[in-house]
C-alpha cells in the first residue's frame, strides 16, 4: 500500500504578528515545519506534499525541493485544501493527513492512525485526544453505542456540546478512493469554508466504518497559533531533548536551563552545567564539562574539554583543551591538544598548536601558532591596520611577554623571546630575544 501524507500550511498565522510565516518559526534552531517533516517522512512512501498559501515564497527557499508543494490560493478551509493535493497523489493507496503548525506530533502516534487504518474497512481514522482545556478544538459527537457520529466545530457547538472533552485533534489518515470523490461532495459551511471535519458525517451517512485513535498526551498537539504557544511547545520539545540526551549518557545538572538545539550531537559522560546553550550543528565529545554560562554554536569540541562561562562560535577544539572563564572563541579559531585559554581571551581565525597557553587579557586574530607557545598576559595582535587585515605567525617555543603587541604581518622565529611592553614591528629570528618599543634584539635565548 501506498501511504502518502498532505501537511497543511497555508494559513497566514495572524496571531504571530510577524512578516515570517508561521510555520517558519524556529523552535531551538529548527523551524516548526521541519519537526512536522522530520515526524512523517518515516512513515510515507514519497514526497511529503505541503499545502502552502501565505508566504509560500519564503518557505520555499527554506525547506528547498525536497518537497512538494501545492499553493492553495484563497484560503477556503480544511476540506478545500486537502482537495487541492489531490492531483499530485493520484497513486495512493492512503492519504495521511497532518499540519504544519502542531511540530510536537510523534511519529509512533501518526504510525498508529496508519496501521489502524489499513485494517479499517472503513475510509478513515482520526486522531482524538481528551483533554479539559478544549483550545478551540472541533468537538466529537459519539451516539449511545459509543460510534463517532459527526465533529462538531466549536462555532456552532451548543452549550452541552462544548462540554464534550473527547476533541479533534486535526489528524487523519483516509482511504484514498474515499477521500478525493467525496472531498468533491463538501458543503459551504455557514462560516464560508469546506471543512474536512465534515466527511466524518458523510461515512456515518453512507454507514461506513471509521475507526478513532487517542493521542495519549495532550501536549503532542499544542498547536502554535500565538508567541505564547511557541514558548509553550519550545519547553516541551527542549524537555525531550534534554532527556534524550540523558537517556544517552550525558549529564545536565539543571536541565530547565540548558538549551540544547535539535541537530547538536553530544558524547557521552560529559556534563553539561546550568545556563548552557548548545547550539546550530555543535558536535561534542566524551567527557567534557560545559558550563555553567556557556553559548557554543556550530562547533567541534574534542574529548575532556572544559569550558567555562564563555562564548565559542564556528570553531574547532581538540581534546584536552580547557577554556574560560569569560573568553570568546570567535569563527575560524581552532585550539590544537592540551591547548589552555583562561580568562578574557578574544581569539579569530586562528590556529594554536599543541599545549600552548593563553593565560589572561589578549586578542589573537589571523595567528598561526605552534606548539608550547606561552602568551603572556595583554598580548595582542594588531592585526588590522585599517585596511586590510594581517597575519601573525608564531613558531613553536616561542615565550611572548606580557603586554606585548605583534603588528602584522610578523613572524615570530622557533623558540624567539619578546620583552613585557614590547612593541614587535619586524620579524624576529630563531632563539633571539627583542625588547622595547620598537623591539629590538638584546641576545640569544638562553638553552631551555
Ligand atoms: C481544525 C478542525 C478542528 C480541529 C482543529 C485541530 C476543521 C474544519 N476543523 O480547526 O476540528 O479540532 O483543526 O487543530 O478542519 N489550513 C489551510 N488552508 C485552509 C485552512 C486551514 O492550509 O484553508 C491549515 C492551517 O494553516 C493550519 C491547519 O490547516 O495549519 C488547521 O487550520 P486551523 O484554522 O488552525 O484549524 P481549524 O479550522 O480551527
Ligand atoms: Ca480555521
Amino acid at each position: 500500500m501506498v501511504t502518502d501524507v498532505v501537511i497543511l500550511a497555508a494559513g497566514k498565522g495572524t496571531r504571530m504578528h510577524s512578516t515570517l510565516p508561521k510555520t517558519l518559526h524556529s523552535i531551538l534552531g529548527k523551524p516548526i515545519i521541519q519537526y512536522v517533516l522530520d515526524s512523517v517522512v518515516s512513515l510515507v512512501d514519497n514526497d511529503p506534499v505541503l499545502v502552502i498559501g501565505y508566504g509560500a515564497e519564503q518557505i520555499r527557499d527554506v525547506l528547498g525541493e525536497n518537497l512538494r508543494y501545492v499553493e492553495q490560493n484563497e484560503l477556503l478551509g480544511t476540506g478545500h485544501a486537502v482537495k487541492q493535493a489531490g492531483p499530485l497523489l493520484s497513486g495512493a493507496d492512503l492519504i495521511l493527513v497532518t499540519y504544519g503548525d502542531m511540530p510536537l506530533i510523534r511519529t509512533d502516534t501518526l504510525q498508529e492512525l496508519i496501521s489502524t487504518q489499513k485494517s479499517n474497512t472503513g475510509p478513515m481514522t482520526l486522531l482524538t485526544v481528551q483533554d479539559n482545556d478544549p483550545r478551540g478544538f472541533g468537538r466529537i459527537l459519539r451516539n449511545e453505542e459509543g460510534n463517532i457520529q459527526k465533529i462538531i466545530e466549536e462555532t456552532s457547538a451548543t452549550a452541552d456540546q462544548l462540554k464534550i472533552t473527547e476533541l479533534n485533534a486535526g489528524m487523519y489518515c483516509f482511504q484514498a478512493e474515499w477521500l478525493w470523490k467525496n472531498l468533491e461532495d463538501l458543503k459551504l459551511s455557514p462560516k464560508g469554508e469546506y471543512y474536512l471535519t465534515d466527511l466524518v458525517g458523510m461515512a456515518v451517512d453512507q454507514r461506513l466504518e471509521i475507526e478513532t485513535v487517542s493521542a495519549l498526551d495532550p501536549q503532542e498537539l499544542i498547536g502554535i497559533n500565538t508567541r505564547v504557544h511557541l514558548a509553550e511547545a519550545g519547553k516541551v520539545l527542549r524537555q525531550r531533548i534534554n532527556e534524550g540526551w540523558m537517556l544517552a549518557g550525558v549529564s545536565l545538572v539543571d536541565p530547565e536551563t540548558v538549551y540544547i538545539e535539535a541537530n547538536v550531537k553530544i558524547g557521552p559522560d560529559t556534563v553539561i552545567l546550568p545556563n548552557t546553550y548548545l547550539q546550530g550543528e555543535s558536535i561534542l565529545g566524551n567527557n567534557c564539562q560545559i558550563g555553567p554560562n556557556t553559548k557554543i554554536y556550530n562547533s567541534r569540541i574534542g574529548n575532556s574539554c572544559e569550558i567555562e562561562f564563555s562564548v565559542v562560535e564556528e570553531s574547532i577544539i581538540e581534546d584536552g583543551v580547557d577554556v574560560g572563564p569569560f573568553s570568546h572563541l570567535r569563527k575560524g579559531t581552532h585550539l590544537g591538544p592540551g591547548v589552555h585559554i583562561g580568562n578574557f581571551g578574544e581569539i579569530k581565525d586562528s590556529y594554536l598548536g599543541e599545549g600552548t597557553k593563553v593565560g589572561h587579557f589578549t586578542y589573537l586574530g589571523d595567528a598561526q601558532i605552534g606548539k608550547n607557545v606561552n602568551i603572556g598576559a595583554g598580548t595582542i595582535t594588531c592585526n588590522y591596520d585599517g585596511k586590510k587585515k594581517h597575519q601573525t605567525v608564531i613558531k613553536d617555543g616561542v615565550f611572548i611577554g606580557s603586554d606585548s603587541m605583534l603588528v602584522a604581518p610578523l613572524v615570530l622565529g622557533e623558540n624567539s623571546v619578546t620583552g613585557a611592553g614590547s612593541v614587535v614591528n619586524k620579524d624576529v629570528p630563531p632563539n633571539t630575544v627583542v625588547v622595547g618599543i620598537p623591539a629590538r634584539k638584546i641576545s640569544k635565548r638562553k638553552k631551555k
